[in-house]
């Protein structure tokens, strides 16, 4: 009777094992077919730096009710910050996980952010305002024409860390470890 308490145990406890097994395998798997796919692995724009360029949105005067879009947009963070600073935030995201804690983080916050798991090249963006990307270096120049070819006369496009090949900042902020160029269309 003994023994077969425990082996019932020892089978349950199999089981969650590998069911969390299983689940980190199906993040993992996924998050790295993500980097293939958009050369882009995920990293976190730092805090701070969040701040100092809602303050600089602030400082150009671009009212509440804007619409910011983050352009891989990982967990939402620049989203809900900016949704604090009154602005409508819109992100997308491809990867799994990312996109799973930005949804369990809105749903904690009851936010009204909205976070769409598509590939943004293939979106319309034209009703943007701001945009802000953290990608690489690699990518820009793609993401240059699409922002050129799709955003409207005087959207302000921010990017963290990497400049846009062929245009030029109107502003560089000085952020840490990696400056934010600031643009408009
Ligand atoms: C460096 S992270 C930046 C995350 C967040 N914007 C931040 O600043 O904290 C870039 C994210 O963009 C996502 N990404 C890259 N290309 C994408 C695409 N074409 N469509 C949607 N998401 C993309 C990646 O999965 C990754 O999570």
């Amino acid at each position: 009777m003994d023994i077969l308490y425990y082996l019932i145990i020892l089978y349950i406890f199999l089981i969650i094992v590998i069911v969390f097994s299983l689940i980190f395998l199906l993040f993992a798997f996924q998050t790295i077919i993500t980097i293939i796919k958009t050369k882009v692995p995920f990293a976190r724009t730092p805090d701070e730096n969040i701040n100092k360029m809602l303050a600089e949105l602030k400082r150009q005067n671009i009212p509440p009710g804007s619409r910011l879009y983050d352009l891989g947009c990982g967990n939402g963070r620049v989203l809900f910050e900016a949704e604090k600073h009154g602005y409508k935030s819109v992100g997308y995201e491809l990867s799994l996980y990312q996109y799973l804690r930005g949804l369990i983080k809105k749903k904690l916050n009851r936010s009204k952010v909205k976070i769409i798991r598509k590939d943004f090249m293939r979106q319309d963006i034209s009703d943007a305002d701001v945009i802000f990307t953290f990608l690489v270096g690699g990518v820009m120049s793609r993401v240059g024409e699409k922002l050129k070819n799709n955003l409207k006369k005087g959207t302000i496009v921010i990017s963290y860390g990497f400049t846009i090949a062929g245009w030029k900042p109107d502003k560089v902020l000085e952020t840490k470890p990696s400056l934010t160029y600031i643009y408009r269309i």
